[in-house]
């Protein structure tokens, strides 16, 4: 064995002794390297992770939200003929005809006559639309 090969055998028992000399007090260091193995992956499940899944128009909207946003606009002042917010009359005769707040809802959501689909708030959910046309017309 030439000096070289000494140097490095030194060299080598030495960092052999360093990482034992730090691994040895750990002895859960395997449960410490186990999460290096479970990698998320984007758009994959990941091990132990609660992914919250959100739906396209995210959360409920408020009835006042919706209302004031896409409802009002027509409704308030009753324009082209719409039923005026908290007209009771006016609502109830609707409601009569249509046979309840679900028929509503169902007219409020294909449109009707000069009323757009959805009264222009596309990412309304019905239960959404159903919340703003009990709001507007007092109707449960
Ligand atoms: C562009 C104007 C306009 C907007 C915006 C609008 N409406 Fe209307 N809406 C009308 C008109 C006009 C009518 C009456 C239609 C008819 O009977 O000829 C009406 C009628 C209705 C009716 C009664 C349907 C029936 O069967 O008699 C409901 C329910 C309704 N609207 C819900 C809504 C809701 C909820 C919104 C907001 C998300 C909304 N509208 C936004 C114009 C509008």
């Amino acid at each position: 064995m030439n000096l070289i090969n000494k140097i490095l055998a030194v060299a080598a028992l030495l960092a052999f002794w360093a990482f034992n000399a730090q691994a040895a007090p750990n002895d859960d260091i395997a449960k410490r390297l186990e999460p290096v193995g479970q990698v998320c992956v984007q758009g994959k499940e990941c091990p132990g992770m609660e992914v919250v899944a959100t739906t396209g128009g995210g959360a409920a909207k408020s009835p006042d939200d919706v209302i004031a946003k896409h409802c009002t606009a027509c409704h308030t002042a009753g324009l082209l003929g719409a039923p005026k917010i908290g007209d009771a009359a006016a609502w109830g005769e609707r409601a009569k005809k249509e046979g309840g707040i679900d028929g509503l809802l169902a007219k409020a959501i294909t449109g009707i006559n000069a009323m757009p689909p959805k009264g222009t708030c596309g990412d309304c959910t019905d239960s959404d639309l159903k919340g703003a046309i009990e709001k507007m017309s007092g109707i449960k």
